[in-house]
């Protein structure tokens, strides 16, 4: 009698043990989170002119990036800014977890991204 219950509670702590290993890690994206006290003209604007995006988005067509902090919010907000919705936003999309044209952000250069877009994108 006492073998059958030595034995019945070995198998119930082999069948709870492995049933923890079997769990499977899902891989989930890496969550950038936001710095929503990021203000434009000092936690985003200057990631411009410090990646050299000014060298292509110059004003020769296309999005400027050179200007004023005003201007150049004005510029984003054209096409690559929508305020409150940074996962619908090039400026956010085109450097979450990729590069856009071999530029990669750091991780603070994309949190301030996301964080001042997801404020209200406001001229601050
Ligand atoms: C080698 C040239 C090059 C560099 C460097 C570059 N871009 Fe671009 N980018 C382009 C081209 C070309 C386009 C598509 C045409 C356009 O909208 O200007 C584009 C498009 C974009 C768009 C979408 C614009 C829209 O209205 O659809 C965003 C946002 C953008 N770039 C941001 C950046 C940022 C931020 C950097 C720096 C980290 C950067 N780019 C560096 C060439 C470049």
């Amino acid at each position: 009698m006492k073998i059958k219950l030595l034995i019945l509670i070995a198998f119930v702590f082999v069948t709870i043990a492995s049933c923890t290993k079997d769990i499977i890690e899902p891989k989930l994206a890496p969550v950038i989170p936001p710095n929503t006290s990021a203000k434009f003209s000092t936690d985003v604007y200057p990631i411009f002119a410090n990646n050299s995006c000014t060298g292509c988005h110059g004003g020769a067509g296309g999005l400027t990036l050179t200007g004023t902090p005003s201007a150049v919010r004005a510029n984003l907000l054209l096409s690559a800014v929508i305020p409150n919705s940074s996962v619908t936003s090039k400026l956010y999309t085109f450097f979450n977890g990729t590069s856009h044209k071999n530029k990669s952000l750091t991780t603070s250069e994309v949190s301030n991204i996301k964080g001042w877009i997801d404020s209200g994108a406001l001229d601050n």
